[in-house]
């Protein structure tokens, strides 16, 4: 009895394991609640003064909520280099910071 217990208990840990790989495959950039954490805190304190509190009132600045979310390296590009009138973050945000200000626009707030 108990050692059908543990192989049922294996073979679920098992499952689970190869779910969450099919998961993980399907879907390599899908941001983590950490990360979308990370970048609204990020977001909140260099960008939120032009492009608005929580994205919400970009003003005169590009609205994010629009940014095309199949543009992942443009946003890496502009964000870093800078765009126009918009400084370059490249000196000051780290590439995991960009990531996770990546991982918050497309997550969206709500
Ligand atoms: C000093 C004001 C200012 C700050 C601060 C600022 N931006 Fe911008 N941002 C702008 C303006 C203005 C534009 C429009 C640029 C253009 O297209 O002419 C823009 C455009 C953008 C774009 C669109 C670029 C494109 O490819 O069209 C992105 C993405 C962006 N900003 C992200 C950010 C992020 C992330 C931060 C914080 C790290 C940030 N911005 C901080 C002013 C700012």
């Amino acid at each position: 009895m108990l050692k059908v217990t543990r192989f049922t208990v294996a073979a679920i840990a098992a499952c689970a394991c190869a779910y969450a790989a099919v998961v993980q495959a399907d879907a390599p950039d899908a941001p983590s609640p950490e990360q979308i954490k990370k970048g609204s805190v990020t977001y909140s304190q260099n960008c939120s003064p032009c492009h608005g509190p929580r994205m919400l009132d970009p003003q005169g600045a590009f609205d994010l909520r629009i940014f095309p979310r199949d543009e992942k390296s443009r946003f890496l590009t502009s964000v870093s280099k800078g765009k126009n009138q918009m400084p370059p973050w490249g000196g000051l945000l780290s590439k995991d910071d960009i990531e996770a200000l990546w991982a918050y626009v497309i997550a969206g707030e709500k």
